[in-house]
């Protein structure tokens, strides 16, 4: 090291004079995995690679065998390379919800950065809830770090005809419904759409969170969307392990990177790439954790008018190697400063302003990313609304179809509103047992409601507000009905529901005093939703709730459950664990 660079935090471990003691108890241990006595007081910076891939976690598994190319990398740089599990976290095998593990894997990465001799990071990210755990840990944590994406699974494919992943449960589950599939077609069905190692290829909330962890500029640029098997994968493994040897001898920290600009600059590529509804709950998060201002106004302010770019399922055609191919974050990008919307000077983990690293990047296939005069949709991102019913909800208002737009929103005196009685729905189990029952009353005008499925409700938030129409409709024709709820939706479903309410029903919102047959009125030009029933009436059903014990919501089955529950915030204001956003860039103190 030289004397310009800055002091090496493991130095307190392995080399303190101050305290012989503890040094010697420290290096003895490390010595024991094989680290030699120079290599560990040799002034090399110790690098740590937050591994995410297990057996329990296939999304992100591919890492395991990353990591080897990560070392290489950081060897060869002159750093020393100490690997370390992360909790696993699998979107589609963990219950009740992996929304409930983000908060967990964040504690316990922010305990192993903050407690081991660690002087910069690699995060290794992929499927959905692991990127925003290992950003949010970095950013309270404060040390230098880069995220490297496990990268998409190769196109999924049958009969000719590109499957994804997530997009092709819906269709399979109306093709079963019509008799076309059997039990083992589906399964076979769903299956093709997975035929390779890495995370979801749609545009899923693991490909959102991976290229918005690029446009926020910590990862190197270009190498969100490489496919996990593909060569190209390997050698940014390489170089990602290279550069947090750099960035920890620039002492170039999350907080240099995640700023304000790169918060907006994120949310304007998350409208052009048609990015997930759980966009806006992970970015608050890591923005509190980081100590930047960002509001969920900011995602109508700034995303709202953005075009959508990329013609990824579900709401396009294509898969995770066309969107490589096509050229990817920076393609993208680049069409978006060409109109002015990008933050140019925002300093990314390669050392180089956003604005440098993208400006002469191309869209190698316009099928596949739009030029912005020629988008897929105008007007892509979220609509923010409020009322008597919550706080804050978003709404993606891109994917209302022509015949959702023919039903609710054809009004010539009120073309931007609907309203009609609402059906109630308390979580997804009783939504299942009713909403093939006629005696549930569920008629075209219905909006469906679910509710107790928030951060408390259902521990972590279920991706269920997205709700199909009961049997009896779709055999009708109707689709497709407004569905309101305090949970999440699956960022591979394209349905244009209202979700993530903040406060849920069981902080005791609005929707807990909801009753079906309540009507309730949604203007989209005013951003508003309200049940319409006098306020004192609402007022009386809250203190009736509240003397009965407040909204029910079934009892937490692990010890986290019930501690995340007691401390979680909702989901308007990121979904952490409150509290924790007070201590910031611990690393210094
Ligand atoms: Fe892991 Fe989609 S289930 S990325
Ligand atoms: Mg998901």
């Amino acid at each position: 090291m030289t004397d310009t660079a800055p002091k090496l935090r493991s130095r307190a471990w392995f080399d303190n004079p101050d305290n012989v003691d503890m040094t010697a108890l420290y290096l003895e241990r490390y010595l024991n995995y094989g680290l030699s006595l120079e290599e560990l007081r040799s002034g090399k910076p110790i690098i740590g690679i937050a591994q995410t891939g297990s057996d329990l976690s296939p999304c992100n598994r591919h890492h395991l065998v990353l990591a080897e190319r990560i070392r290489e990398g950081i060897r060869e740089a002159g750093g020393i390379a100490i690997e370390f599990p992360v909790h696993p976290i699998q979107e589609t095998g963990k219950r009740p919800t992996a929304g409930l593990d983000r908060n967990l894997a964040y504690l316990g990465l922010v305990e192993l950065l903050y407690g081991y001799p660690i002087d910069g990071v690699v995060l290794t990210t992929g499927c959905d809830k692991t990127t925003p755990a290992c950003l949010m840990a970095a950013a309270t944590v404060n040390i230098p770090a880069i995220a490297l994406s496990v990268g998409p699974m190769l196109n999924g494919w049958h009969r000719g005809e590109r499957t994804g992943s997530g997009t092709i449960v819906w269709k399979a589950r109306e093709l079963l419904a019509a008799g076309e599939i059997d039990d083992e077609g589906f399964i076979r069905l769903v299956s093709s759409s997975a035929p390779s190692t890495g995370y979801c290829n749609t545009m899923g909330t693991a490909t959102t969170m991976n290229s918005l962890a690029e446009a926020l500029g910590m990862m190197l640029p270009g190498s969100a969307a490489i496919p996990a098997p593909y060569r190209d994968r390997q050698e940014a493994a390489y170089r990602t392990g290279r550069r947090i040897v750099e960035m920890v001898a620039e002492d170039l920290k999350p907080s240099d990177i995640l700023t304000r600009e790169a918060f907006l600059n994120a949310i304007v590529v998350n409208s052009a790439i048609g990015g997930s509804t759980n966009a806006p709950i992970h970015l608050a998060a890591i923005a509190r954790h980081v100590g930047a201002e960002l509001a969920l106004d900011d995602w109508q302010t700034h995303g709202h008018k953005v075009p959508l770019l990329v013609n990824l399922q579900p709401a396009g055609e294509y898969l995770g190697e066309d969107y490589y191919r096509a050229g990817g974050v920076p393609a993208v990008v680049a069409q978006l400063m060409q109109q002015g919307l990008i933050h140019e000077n925002a300093i990314t983990a390669n050392g180089k302003t956003i604005g440098e690293n993208c400006r002469t990047a191309t869209i190698e296939d316009e099928k596949v990313i739009r030029t912005f005069d020629q988008p897929l949709v105008e007007e892509a991102g979220f609509l923010v609304l409020r009322g008597n019913l919550f706080d804050a909800a978003i709404m993606k208002t891109s994917v209302i179809g022509p015949e959702f737009r023919a039903r609710y929103l054809s009004n010539p005196n009120d073309p931007e509103a609907f309203e009609g009685p609402v059906v109630v729905f308390d979580g997804p189990e009783d939504y299942h047992h009713r909403i093939d029952d006629p005696a549930t009353g569920i008629t075209p005008d219905t909006l469906l409601v679910m509710r107790g499925a928030g951060p408390i409700g259902y521990p972590g938030a279920a991706e269920v507000v997205n709700m199909r129409a009961p049997a009896h409709l779709i055999r009708e024709g109707v689709h497709a009905l407004p569905c309101i709820g305090d949970g999440r939706q699956s960022g591979t479903s394209a349905s244009p529901s209202i979700l993530n309410a903040s406060p849920e029903a069981a902080a005791m919102g609005g929707l807990a005093l909801l009753q079906t047959g309540d009507k309730v009125r949604i203007d989209l030009k005013r951003g508003t939703a309200d049940v319409l029933i006098p306020a004192d009436e609402l007022t009386e059903r809250r203190r009736v709730l509240a003397e009965a014990g407040g909204f029910a919501y079934p009892a937490s089955q692990t010890p986290w459950q019930a501690i995340q529950r007691a401390v979680v915030g909702q989901m308007n204001t990121g979904a952490i664990l409150e509290g924790a956003e007070q201590f910031q860039r611990i690393a210094q103190t």
